[in-house]
């Protein structure tokens, strides 16, 4: 009875294989089908274009003018109209809403000689009206499901409002918090920026590009502009080969690998090389050794900027030097379109590299459907019913929750009794309900954050007082304005001095304002700007039972708070529904479970600061207080906060971790259990380190990790398989190597862990 049961569910599932095999098979076939079909329209359309209508399509504007109203007769922006018409513009930016989606899209399609179509790109990077956390706190979900879901709903909201091209995922690796665009990125690790790279390509494009709720994805910023030197926007970065190829690359392979039909070059010139004129970069690696298909972007401005990088004489110059370095598109440079044909012409420039760049824009365009239907993207009655859609809002409150960090809490003062508290709620940012929405977050409205103070007015048990204690910016911000911050204005304290005073606990919301990090948004300081900690501490002196709820773009040098404050959460800039998960977690209807995707530093000299680095020659102090090792004379070397830390309402505790050698690689296990008594989730972390390799390895690296959910008591068995993929590494010249010998394993609840294994890989 049993065997013959068993003999008919392996029939069935034989059957189900069979049938999904061939499913893959015709799917497979039929996918190169159409890609074949695609190649063939773009090579018979290459052949009816003029040089001039080839180097058209390599052109990107910003959005010029008020498209819906009469085009200008003068100046530049008619010029640029005029040029759109002629054919001589591809891809327009920062475009946006059906009504002028359809207007630029009609000049193109019904006024230039061939009418091709134009992609319509813009900044969609966490969000779009919609507004999901942003993608640093995103990261500290280790959640790929939940962030292909969030990519895919700003793909559905952006898509439904004409645009066919996001300028994400920014893929960038950094270790250092003073480079204010770290809240675009997944932090300070490749293995996890890998796979987040993948699932927010997988979260834009879909399976379907021509599907109108999809859109192209771009891996930016190619390459290494998040080693900036000093954290500075733009500075330059000098980067050696090994962390090249196992640091910085592997994210962008990875987003290649999950098909990102674009790439976007940096404003960083990389080893004194202006990455949009870097050939090893852009045809080298990423064309050659990779075989990407799909087309570069330049960077804003950054064909021109290589003049002021000292790179190219002139704008003709620039122009000759990104396009043989495999730039395929100028992105405001307006130097192709003004330079390329004479290029051509005077024989400076082969023709062929202009008819490969047209090619791969053009065939992008064609796998949007925009040559089927231009207007594909530009519904007004689809445009109303996706645009702030009511179950988005569920799915950036899920993914808001996930990512909010508790980084320490003493002695249960989480989560906040529900009833009979007197709760004071502290500190600008908590009734703020624009700055959770971040940076980039350009076609975002102003003040749709739930913001904390209305997340904790809907728990009525308790008694709520807000004091604003005292303002984190003076006037407005603005994306694109320097802001001010408030570093005198105090008038505000005593009010929050005496609504502390009178509480049972202090919720303290204090940090970043949204738009202090973000492009252009560096900061030498890492500490609570202006006069928030002076606020921190008076409130301090008169009530020790704070939370303090840390609003932020970056990761943030806290030591005070650390030492003296109970209870941190780290609640980023969480989008349109902030408040409500911020107070969901200070409740405790939600158990925390996010886990650092960047380590804190202690103070801004630790800066870069990271798990993942490399020994010294002398890495520890030998006990004998002698001063010629590693390290500061007037601060530890240690993190404040480590990466992978996060903790949860309830404990986990781990225990026999066994690894087992075979051929290829281990089999690691290891049991995890909840010790507390509420369900958690957990983010249970495998690292490896590579104790003696022909090149030097770090000291631990994170090559596994699984999220799990567990009950009281329970436990479970958890197993990473380790293979050459995991154990191997780059040398200086890019070949992989997998290395025979001793290995050490480390498994826990952060990178940190103490918990040990070792195996060794057999020749
Ligand atoms: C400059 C930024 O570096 C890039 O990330 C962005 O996509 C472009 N501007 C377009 O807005």
């Amino acid at each position: 009875m049993k065997r013959s049961s068993i003999a008919g569910q392996e029939r069935f599932i034989f059957l189900v294989l069979f049938v999904l095999g061939v499913f893959t098979v015709v799917g497979q076939t039929s996918q190169t089908a159409l890609q074949k079909d695609i190649s063939e329209k773009v090579t018979a359309l290459l052949l009816k274009m003029t040089l001039e209508e080839k180097i058209g399509q390599m052109n990107q504007y910003n959005g010029f003018y008020n498209v819906t109203g009469p085009a200008p007769k003068d100046g530049d922006a008619a010029r640029k109209y005029d040029l759109l018409r002629k054919g001589y513009v591809g891809s327009m930016l920062n475009v946006r809403g059906v009504e002028n989606v359809r207007a630029v899209q009609k000049i193109a399609v019904e006024e230039s000689r061939l009418g091709i179509p134009l992609i319509i790109g813009f900044d969609v990077i966490h969000g779009y009206k919609t507004i999901a956390p942003i993608p640093l706190a995103e990261a500290a979900s280790w959640d790929m499901d939940a962030i292909q879901k969030s990519s895919e709903i700003a793909a559905a909201e952006a898509a439904a409002s004409g645009i066919n091209w996001t300028f994400a995922p920014m893929v960038d690796i950094s270790r250092d918090a003073r480079w204010g665009r770290v809240m675009e990125g997944a932090g300070e690790d490749p293995f996890l920026g890998s796979d987040i790279a993948a699932a927010r390509v997988r979260g834009f494009q879909g399976d379907d590009l021509s599907d109108p709720l999809t859109i192209a994805a771009c891996a930016k910023h190619w390459a290494a502009y998040g080693f900036a030197e000093a954290g500075r926007d733009y500075n330059r970065s000098d980067v050696g080969t090994s962390t090249l190829f196992n640091v910085v690359f592997p994210p962008f392979q990875a987003a290649k690998e999950a098909g990102v039909k674009t790439f976007m070059n940096s404003f960083n010139t990389l080893n004194g090389i202006p990455a949009t004129g870097d050939q090893f970069l852009q045809r080298e690696i990423l064309k050659d050794k990779w075989g990407f298909d799909g087309f570069v972007v330049s960077d804003w401005g950054s064909i021109r900027e290589m003049i002021a990088h000292g790179f190219a004489k002139d704008g003709k110059e620039a122009a000759r030097k990104a396009v043989i370095a495999g730039s395929d598109m100028d992105m405001e440079s307006d130097l192709y379109v003004t330079k390329l044909a004479m290029l051509v012409q005077e024989g400076k420039v082969d023709e062929s590299l202009i008819t490969d760049a047209a090619r791969r824009i053009l065939t992008v365009k064609y796998e949007l459907g925009l040559f089927d239907d231009p207007y594909r993207y530009c519904d007004e009655t689809r445009e109303k019913e996706i645009i702030y859609k009511e179950e988005y809002q569920d799915v950036v409150l899920d993914m808001a929750r996930k990512s909010i960090v508790l980084l320490k809490n003493e002695n249960n003062l989480l989560p906040l009794k529900k009833s009979g508290q007197k709760i004071a709620l502290i500190g600008a940012l908590a009734a703020d309900k624009s700055s959770p929405l971040g940076g980039w977050r350009i076609a975002s409205d102003d003040g749709t954050a739930v913001s904390v103070k209305e997340g904790m007015e809907a728990y009525t048990g308790n008694s709520l007082m807000y004091a604003k204690g005292a303002d984190v910016v003076i006037g407005d911000a603005t994306f694109i304005r320097e802001l001010t911050i408030n570093e005198t204005d105090t008038t505000a304290f005593a009010k929050a001095v005496f609504t502390a005073k009178n509480a049972d606990v202090v919720v303290m919301v204090l940090g970043e304002h949204g738009y202090m990090s973000g492009e252009g948004r560096s900061r030498a300081q890492l500490d609570l700007p202006g006069v928030q900690q002076e606020l921190l501490e008076a409130v301090y002196a008169v009530n020790k039972n704070i939370v303090l709820v840390l609003n932020n773009g970056r990761p943030l040098a806290i030591d005070w708070a650390a030492e003296h404050i109970p209870s941190i959460v780290e609640g980023w800039q969480l989008g349109s529904q902030a408040g409500n998960a911020i107070a969901e977690v200070l409740y405790g209807d939600y158990n925390p479970s996010g886990k650092l995707p960047m380590s804190f530093p202690r103070s801004v000299g630790q800066v870069p600061i990271y798990y993942n680095h490399k020994s010294t020659g002398r890495p520890e102090d030998a006990g004998d207080n002698l001063v010629f090792w590693s390290h500061y004379g007037d601060e530890s070397n240690d993190p404040l906060y480590v990466f992978g830390h996060g903790l949860s309402y309830t404990t986990f505790g781990y225990d026999t971790l066994k690894v087992e050698a075979n051929e290829n690689g281990a089999n690691v296990t290891v049991w995890v259990s909840n010790g507390g008594d509420v369900t958690g989730k957990e983010v249970v972390q495998l690292y490896i380190q590579d104790p003696f390799a022909s090149v030097t390895r770090p000291v631990r690296e994170l090559k596994g990790y699984e999220l799990i959910t567990l009950e009281p008591n329970e436990r479970k068995k958890i197993t990473f398989k380790l293979t050459g993929k995991e154990l191997g590494f780059y040398d200086n010249q890019g070949n992989w190597l997998v290395e025979p010998g001793d290995y050490n394993i480390f498994v826990g609840s952060s990178s940190a862990t103490k918990l040990k294994g070792s195996f060794v890989l057999a020749e």
